[in-house]
């Protein structure tokens, strides 16, 4: 506790790093599947993965494949064929009709998505929900409902307006002549762990249909493999026209994608869009792998994993008092509470468990989709440790 408080002054006066991050005192120097160790060889087991980005933890297929790609060439420009991105867009699309544009992160994805939409439909509103997150560019800032999160920064991208989330008619509230878009993350993960409902995702489709709106997925969070499936939208029995990666996409090598259908490809003609660092080599070998190892077979044992999770931790916390609900979808798992969210935070830690916060009362848990049941117990007997 009191080395802690230390840490905390040293780093405020003396880090030349922008405070703009809430750093704990812990350096992790070396991983081992769904292990992490400290400086001082103290292990903690993850069921945070970085931000929901290790979704496999630190697999050796994954670092295989990037040990053989640096050996070979790292990085190539967009100016070249890279049979990487193809071999990894076919792998995200299968036999569906969509075409991808790659990326570095899930912001860049949205502001792909974002420009799509705009240009495709000619029109520039775009509808989004309050207490979402699109991330922390201009656009996807101003697309993201929280006004915390833009307090600030002068003029936002204009025409983006936000519903209220599960509710359809706030959303047909908001549709003009000039409306191209509706965009919406299926599980709101950042403002707390909040799960579309079925109704309102089926009707929500069903009218963007109709009324020719372009219904755009942020699968940032809850895409490769979080919720038990390979997207998000494959629980809610949709098709979106366009939807977002980044974060698991690479398992921890930046990487983002925006995925849309194909009638939309002509719209991001030569020259109209791009990025650098985009597709990179060593990101789409890390892709690549990743997609190998997540077969079907692979997301039955996840879902039947995630569930025992769900199960142990209901039974585990049932009856406590501290504890309001605990809802998710697979293995994106929010924990509400009236404790204090930064003790039990520090709590896990100094139990050797990694865990993550959202929005002002919740626990998130997004722990790796290779979680043995054993290391299910062993986080699970944490949890119930700490909240006691
Ligand atoms: C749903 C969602 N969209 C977009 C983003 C932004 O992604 P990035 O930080 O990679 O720009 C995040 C990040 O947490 C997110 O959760």
């Amino acid at each position: 506790m009191f080395s802690g408080f230390l840490f905390v002054f040293w780093y405020w006066f003396m880090s030349q790093l922008f405070q703009n991050y809430q750093r704990g005192a812990i350096e992790f120097v070396k991983a081992e599947g769904n292990d992490l160790f400290d400086k001082q060889g103290k292990k903690y087991l993850d069921f945070s993965t970085g931000i929901g980005v290790t979704n496999l933890g630190f697999h050796p297929q994954v670092q295989a494949a990037l040990q053989k790609q640096a050996e070979q060439i790292w990085h190539t420009p967009n100016l070249y064929q890279n049979s990487l991105q193809e071999a990894v867009a076919a792998k995200l699309i299968g036999d569906k009709d969509y075409l991808a544009f790659f990326c570095n992160s899930g912001a860049e994805a949205n502001e792909a998505a974002i420009k799509l939409a705009r240009k495709a439909r000619a029109k520039q509103d775009i509808i989004t929900f309050q207490n979402s997150f699109h991330g922390r560019t201009f656009g996807s800032m101003s697309a993201t409902g929280q006004e915390k999160i833009k307090t600030g920064f002068g003029d936002l991208v204009p025409h983006f307006h936000y519903a209220i989330f599960n509710d359809l008619d706030s959303v047909k509230d908001l549709v003009t002549e000039n409306t191209a878009a509706v965009m919406l993350e299926l599980v709101q993960g950042e403002s707390g762990i909040v799960p579309a409902k079925q109704d309102f995702v089926t009707a929500l489709a069903d009218y963007c249909q109709k009324k020719d709106l372009l219904l755009i997925v942020d699968e940032v969070q809850t895409g490769m493999g979080r919720t038990g499936k390979l997207y998000s939208f494959q629980h809610y029995g949709i098709e979106p026209d366009i939807f977002t990666l980044a974060k698991g996409l690479a398992n921890g090598v930046p990487a983002g994608a925006m995925l849309a259908k194909e009638q939309l490809g002509a719209v991001f003609g030569p020259g109209s869009h791009g990025s650098t660092f985009g597709g990179n080599k060593l990101a789409m070998s890390a892709s690549s792998a990743v997609l190998d190892i997540m077969t079907e077979d692979f997301f039955q044992q996840v879902r039947k994993h995630a569930l025992y999770l769900q199960e142990q931790l209901k039974e585990a916390l049932k009856d406590n008092p501290k504890v309001i609900q605990i809802r998710g979808l697979g293995y994106m798992i929010g924990i509400e509470t009236r404790a204090d969210l930064g003790q039990l935070v520090q709590a896990a830690r100094d139990r050797g468990l990694l865990i993550l916060t959202a929005g002002t009362d919740v626990i998130r848990l997004l722990p790796p989709l290779t979680l043995t049941k054993k290391e299910i117990d062993q986080g699970v007997a944490v949890l119930k440790d700490i909240f006691q």
